[in-house]
């Protein structure tokens, strides 16, 4: 086989068999396939789609790439949450260590940012020597001891995924509901736990632009749960605005800070609740919401929810003193608060041009290798439907570069749209699909 015919045939529309997707994803992950031809089959994909039968194909070949995790000798049962990626989408830094606190072992495996959407991983790092790159061994061990664990693509788990997750977010081919399916299920089969919670968002400031897009990713992730005997509940969430009001990497850990410590924005809060909550139900801790929600927020309130995080960045290797003191976390140079240009309900605030405006700042890449900077983003004050008065604090902006700094109020300033007449607030979830 040859790597250049299965880019042709997928060009073309084919339908790619298991022994071409075995066969292109091991290239991946040996490296013997180049990243142009990676790029390029990508693309086909991107432009092509690919069958449920095929997506389940890649799915596996790509769990497979490395070696799969069974947790049983560390813990009887693990659960796992994963968002499609979002703006502001801090939710794992929170729901983790709250579901651990209420006895439920989490481990999960985190990417970096993608496209205009952050990743846990890079948020991870702006905390002082925290180690996201874990071994297997050291994975298993933190999660029988604390119950809880973070750690980035590694080496040894879903390699194919982390090669090609890196080149799809500087080649064009995020958006893809098999890319995007595939690299989100093989993840979870490679990390071993039974119980999973998709977080599938939908929006300005999504990859998926309509509710009908987002189910149709969510029914396929569900589909491939179900296939290898997960349980897996998707909820179909709203990316139109930042989720809470901090986008960029200390920023978003500093929000995920004052919620462990049972602050933080409102809607930010109940998000975490509400996907804590499927979690806790689908490892059988809760019978219903109400009761999940009792036990979280009691978690949230007793601060045992915040000293699981701590015991979470203390284990792998992070300077506990940086969140304890987030003042200590990295800090931009120049921060200016941009005020309303006008008095009206806030209509919209573009997700997705905040997401990129923010990538702009530093806070994101361009290319596959790039730094980034932890202590640039923006924080914005207020939620679609919220009065707004002229001349109140409309927007922060963080940043290191004067240049960006102007660029980035212009930006953020057109992505805020008002209205004279009263606009509803945007819902937090739109569904629910489970595996039968
Ligand atoms: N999250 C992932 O892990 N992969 C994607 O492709 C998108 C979001």
């Amino acid at each position: 086989m040859r790597a250049v015919d299965l880019i042709i045939k997928k060009r073309d529309g084919g339908e790619l068999s298991q022994a071409e997707i075995k066969f292109f994803v091991q290239g991946i992950t040996t490296g013997e396939i180049p990243d142009y031809q990676i790029a390029a089959w990508a693309m086909a994909v991107f432009f092509r789609g690919m069958t449920p039968r095929e997506t389940a194909n890649l799915t596996l070949a790509i769990a497979h790439s490395g070696a799969t995790l069974d947790l049983s000798d560390a813990v009887p049962f693990a659960v796992d949450k994963h968002s499609t990626g979002g703006v502001g989408d801090k939710v794992t830094l929170v729901v983790e260590p709250l579901v651990a606190a209420c006895g439920v072992p989490v481990g999960k495996m985190s990417g970096r940012g993608l496209g205009y959407s952050g990743g846990t991983i890079d948020k991870l790092e702006s905390i002082p020597g925290f180690r996201t790159a874990l071994s297997m061994t050291e994975f298993k061990r933190q999660l029988k001891e604390i119950g809880v664990v973070l750690t980035g693509q590694s080496v040894d788990l879903a390699p194919a995924d982390g090669k090609l997750y890196a080149l799809r977010d500087v080649t064009g081919t995020v958006n893809s509901i098999p890319l995007i399916a595939s690299s989100v299920m093989s993840k979870k089969i490679a990390g071993g736990a039974q119980a999973i919670v998709l977080d599938v968002k939908v929006g300005s400031g999504a990859f998926m632009p309509t509710v009908a897009e987002a189910t149709k990713l969510a029914k396929r992730m569900v589909d491939i749960g179900a296939h290898v005997g997960r349980r897996v509940v998707a909820l179909i969430s709203d990316m139109n605005q930042p989720l809470g009001y901090s986008v960029g990497n200390a920023l978003e850990v500093r929000e995920a800070i004052e919620t462990l410590q049972n602050g933080g924005p409102a809607d930010f809060r109940e998000h975490c609740l509400v996907v804590a909550g499927h979690l806790l139900m689908l490892a059988g801790r809760e019978r219903t919401m109400r009761a999940a929600r009792g036990r979280l927020e009691k978690a949230l309130a007793d601060g045992s929810a915040w000293g699981k995080f701590r015991q979470l960045i203390q284990a792998q290797g992070g300077e506990v003193s940086a969140i304890d003191e987030p003042d200590r976390l990295p800090t931009a140079s120049l921060i200016e608060t941009v005020p309303a240009p006008r008095s009206g309900y806030l209509a919209e605030i573009n997700a997705r041009e905040i997401g990129l405006t923010s990538v702009d700042l530093g806070a994101g890449r361009d290319k596959k290798d790039d730094p980034i900077d932890h202590a640039v983003g923006l924080v914005v004050h207020h939620k679609v439907g919220e009065r707004v008065k002229r001349g109140g604090p409309l927007f922060t902006v963080h940043a290191n570069d004067a240049d960006k700094l102007e660029t980035a109020i212009a930006r953020v300033l057109a992505a805020h749209k008002f209205s004279a007449k009263p606009v509803k607030p945007l819902p937090l979830f739109y569904k629910v699909l489970k595996s039968r």
